[in-house]
């Protein structure tokens, strides 16, 4: 498995580190704009209800934050599973103290290969050079191995910064995504993962020697790679 892997006793603990990874990462550029592009997912979102609780809400610089979209699913942003609302709801609007200009979400009109154009030029204006960075990538995953929206068996083209998907195995079936080539160029990368549900595709990544899942392909360039993981998603086998 690549990178680091820290086993927690449950999934409010890894909500904890997170947030304290979170604070620290920031904390090494005070004042700098710091982009975080944020996973769908019940872990996940455990972390962000976490940070707007204190001592969190008081301790983030939350003006600093330009706050992207991992992936989203591709349904309105007022829909139920819409990722993008529940950032809103557990995240953005409790703690009201993000510009409006400073959040990216995914857009979700016209057709999905539009809309990842769309989204790429949004980064490109953003980054403003030709390979972008971000700080920190908050990611999930299922557990068949997925993560952001890149599914196994699906193709990784490489090229494209955000890619449209068809037929997830996870509904809805078209979904928008980070490509793989994108996130392992970031300077941050935190994996989420709880359950037990996601012990077998943890215990392969773990014997896998070639990535054969695509969490096992978030190989990054040169950041750092943390996975932050419950003991029950961890399995009995290796505690
Ligand atoms: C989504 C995701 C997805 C998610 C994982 C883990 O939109 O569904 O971004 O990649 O992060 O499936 O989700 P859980 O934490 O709920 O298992």
């Amino acid at each position: 498995m690549n990178g680091q892997t820290f086993v927690f006793a449950d999934p409010d603990a890894v909500a904890e580190e997170s947030a304290r990874r979170l604070l620290g990462l920031m904390a090494e550029h005070p004042g700098r704009r710091f982009s975080l592009a944020l996973s769908g997912g019940s872990t996940p979102q455990r972390f962000y209800r976490l940070l707007t609780t204190p001592p969190w809400r008081g301790q983030i610089d939350w003006g600093s934050l330009q706050v992207f979209l991992a992936d989203e699913r591709f349904l309105p942003p007022d829909h139920p599973d819409s990722n993008f609302r529940m950032v809103r709801e557990t995240l953005l609007d409790p703690i009201s103290k993000i510009p409006e200009c400073n959040i990216h979400p995914m857009p979700t009109d016209g057709t999905v290969e539009a809309s990842a154009l769309r989204y790429a030029a949004e980064l490109q204006e953003y980054f403003g050079v030709a390979s972008p960075r971000f700080d920190l990538i908050v990611l999930g995953m299922g557990p068949d191995g997925h993560t952001a929206s890149l599914f196994p068996g699906h193709a990784h083209p490489k090229g494209p910064w955000v890619i449209p998907v068809h037929n997830s195995p996870k509904p809805p079936p078209t979904r928008l995504s980070l490509s793989l080539e994108l996130i392992n160029q970031a300077r941050h990368v935190l994996f989420l993962v709880t359950g037990e549900d996601k012990a077998p595709a943890l215990s392969m990544l773990r014997e896998a020697t070639v990535p054969t899942l695509p969490a096992g392909a978030v190989q990054l360039d040169e950041g750092e790679l943390v996975w932050l993981v419950d003991q029950a998603a961890w399995g009995k086998a290796f505690s």
